[in-house]
Formats: structure tokens, C-alpha cells, sequence
């Protein structure tokens, strides 16, 4: 088990931070043209719909890139180990980021690119079960912060190497 995340897995976890915002800030265009799509026109190309497209191929990308980081370097304990709930809590909401986001990624690309309706189903529910990851995230950061006082946050910041 490793003490510290190392340099590349930090800058990776904020890189894929700001790709997501992107994705949820800047997804009418590419939405209006699969609407568009559908209804059997053919869509305008503007450059919001191809950061969408590459914005998210890059994410897959990176949390593949991620999951071999975990695998050769592995992460660090649970702040809180003896904590079992919360240390069950905080791998089940991990893990289940790394599901969630490759497979949004692969419903995006499955419904742009192979036409298929259903996987755009499929990233239109997980968009909102991603939102509900990211908010507990985001919300155990204080509670991290103020209840169990442990400065979580530096674990994200400084790194090993
Ligand atoms: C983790 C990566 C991704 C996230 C977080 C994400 C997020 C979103 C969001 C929030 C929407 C708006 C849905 C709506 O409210 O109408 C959307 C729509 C869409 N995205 Fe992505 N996306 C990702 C990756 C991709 C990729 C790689 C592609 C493929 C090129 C893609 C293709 C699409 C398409 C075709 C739509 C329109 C679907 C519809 O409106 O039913 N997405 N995406
Ligand atoms: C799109 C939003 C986010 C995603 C998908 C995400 C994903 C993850 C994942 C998967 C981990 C586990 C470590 C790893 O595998 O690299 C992690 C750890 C962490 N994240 Fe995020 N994160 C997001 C946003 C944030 C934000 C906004 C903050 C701060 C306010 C934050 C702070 C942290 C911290 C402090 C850790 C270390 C937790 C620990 O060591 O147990 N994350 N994040």
C-alpha cells in the first residue's frame, strides 16, 4: 500500500476535474445536435460539440490511464482506516467512479459514433448518478475537514515523487 499519491495520479485527478465541469458546462450544443440527429436532419458543426467528443475520449483516456497507476503504485490507506464504515464507503464511491465515468465515456462514444439510441439512454441516466457521486465527493471534504479533522484535502495536493 502506498503512503502518498504520487505526482501523476494528483495532476490526473484535477486534470479529469476540469474535463468533467467541462462536459456538464458546455453539453447544449452537442445535445441539440443529436436531437437534431434524431429527428432526421443534419446537424451544424460547431466546436463545442468536438470538445465534447474529445473532451470525454480524453477522460476515458485518463482514468484508463488512472486504473494502471492504481494497479502498479496502488493508493494510500483510508485516513480513517479503523473506520471501517467510512472506509468501505469511500472505496465503494471511488470505484464506482471509475465505472460510472467509463462507462459514460463509452455510452457517449456508442451513441455518437455507432448511432445507438439506447447508449445515449444509458448517458443520460449516468449523468445524473455521476452528479450524485461527484456532490458525496465533494461533501466529504468538509465533513473530512470538520468532523473527523483530518485534513483530507492535503492527500490531493502533496504528492510522493
Ligand atoms: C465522462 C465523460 C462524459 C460526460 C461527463 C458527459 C456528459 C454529458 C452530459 C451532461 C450531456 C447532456 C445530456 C442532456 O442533458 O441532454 C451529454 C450529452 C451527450 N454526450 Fe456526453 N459526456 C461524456 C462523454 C461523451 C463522449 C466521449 C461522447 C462521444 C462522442 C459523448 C456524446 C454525447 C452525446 C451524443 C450526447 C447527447 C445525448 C442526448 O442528449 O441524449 N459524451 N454528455
Ligand atoms: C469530477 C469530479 C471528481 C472526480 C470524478 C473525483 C474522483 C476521485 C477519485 C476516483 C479518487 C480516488 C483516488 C484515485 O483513484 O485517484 C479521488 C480522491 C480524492 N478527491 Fe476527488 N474527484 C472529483 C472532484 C474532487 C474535488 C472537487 C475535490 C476537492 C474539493 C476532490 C478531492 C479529493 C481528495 C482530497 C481525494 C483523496 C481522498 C483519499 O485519499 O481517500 N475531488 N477523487
Amino acid at each position: 500500500m502506498a503512503d502518498m499519491y504520487t505526482k501523476q495520479q494528483i495532476i490526473l485527478h484535477w486534470i479529469v476535474v476540469v474535463l468533467i465541469a467541462s462536459q456538464y458546462l458546455f453539453k447544449h450544443e452537442i445535445a441539440a445536435a443529436w436531437a437534431t440527429i434524431r429527428s432526421g436532419e443534419d446537424f451544424s458543426f460547431h466546436p463545442l460539440i468536438l470538445l465534447h467528443v474529445v473532451g470525454g475520449s480524453l477522460i476515458l483516456i485518463f482514468m484508463i490511464w488512472r486504473l494502471v497507476l492504481r494497479g502498479l503504485h496502488g493508493v494510500p490507506a483510508a485516513p480513517n482506516n479503523d473506520q471501517f464504515l467510512l472506509t468501505i464507503i469511500s472505496r465503494i464511491v471511488h470505484g464506482a467512479f471509475y465505472v460510472v465515468i467509463i462507462l459514460m465515456s463509452l455510452s457517449g462514444l456508442a451513441a455518437w459514433f455507432g448511432d445507438v439510441i439506447f447508449a445515449a439512454q444509458v448517458h443520460n441516466v449516468l449523468k445524473v448518478v455521476l452528479l450524485a457521486l461527484i456532490a458525496l465527493h465533494v461533501l466529504a471534504v468538509p465533513f473530512h475537514h470538520f468532523v473527523l479533522k483530518d485534513r483530507i484535502m492535503k492527500r490531493m495536493v502533496f504528492h510522493s515523487d
